[in-house]
């Protein structure tokens, strides 16, 4: 069965930009996938713990050795990785914070980036372990970093995001980006009118069958 995880990362709710452009493209893969299955981590709702170093530890422990408070030391990680690797497809609704991802979304990252689970040692060398998969990033930003703008050097957000969806193997990845979502919180323009060409622009990442 196609499986699609669908992770939001950001704490505004229905107010929310990034929400609204995953949620869209949430419906469209249904439609496109009606036997599909899609399952749903909010990250702002239920935000992962910080790793420490009772997690570290448990992390590099062989399975077979680990104690049973190490084992739940990784429950958490594990249950993520295990959605990881469930799905054939990833979409991402990401608020940039800071010129970066939110923080949730990076608590994630630590959580599902496991050496001998999603990367393994090969040669020396990390080779990622999620074979086959897409991943699709859908970002808000108050204001414009695309290609050629003189804030472009200021997004650390998909470029993160990629190198590290392809550290884990999931190199087939696309972006879209929402930005210039200042308007919406300063009141100079309302937020249906501002989402209306952004999920146009996500409908068209599902092309009609020719
Ligand atoms: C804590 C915080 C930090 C932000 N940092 C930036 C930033 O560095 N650059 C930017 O362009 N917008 C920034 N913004 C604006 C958000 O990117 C913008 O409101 C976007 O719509 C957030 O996505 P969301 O609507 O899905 O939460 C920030 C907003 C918040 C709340």
């Amino acid at each position: 069965m196609p499986t699609l995880l669908h992770i939001d990362s950001s704490p505004l709710g229905d107010a929310s930009i990034s929400r609204h452009l995953s949620e869209e493209f949430v419906q469209n893969w249904q439609r496109r996938h009606p036997d599909g299955k899609v399952i749903t981590r909010d990250l702002s709702a239920n935000p992962p713990p910080v790793i420490t170093a009772g997690w570290i530890g448990a992390s590099f422990t062989p399975e077979e050795a680990r104690t049973p408070e190490q084992r739940d030391t990784l429950a958490v990680s594990d249950e993520l990785i295990a959605e990881l690797e469930a799905a054939d497809e990833y979409v991402i609704g990401v608020p940039m914070h800071n010129f970066t991802i939110a923080s949730v979304l990076r608590l994630w990252i630590d959580q599902v980036a496991r050496a001998g689970k999603t990367f393994a040692y090969v040669d020396g060398r990390p080779v990622g372990q999620l074979k086959g998969k897409k991943a699709t990033f859908l970002v808000a930003s108050g204001g414009v970093y695309g290609p050629g703008t003189a804030t472009a050097s200021y997004n650390f957000v998909e470029p993160y995001l990629r190198t590290f969806f392809g550290f884990l193997g999931v190199t087939d990845a696309q972006s879209y980006a929402a930005g210039g979502a200042s308007v919406v919180n300063h009141g100079e323009v309302d937020r249906e009118t501002f989402l209306h060409p952004h999920l146009a622009a996500v409908q068209q990442l599902f092309p009609a069958a020719a």
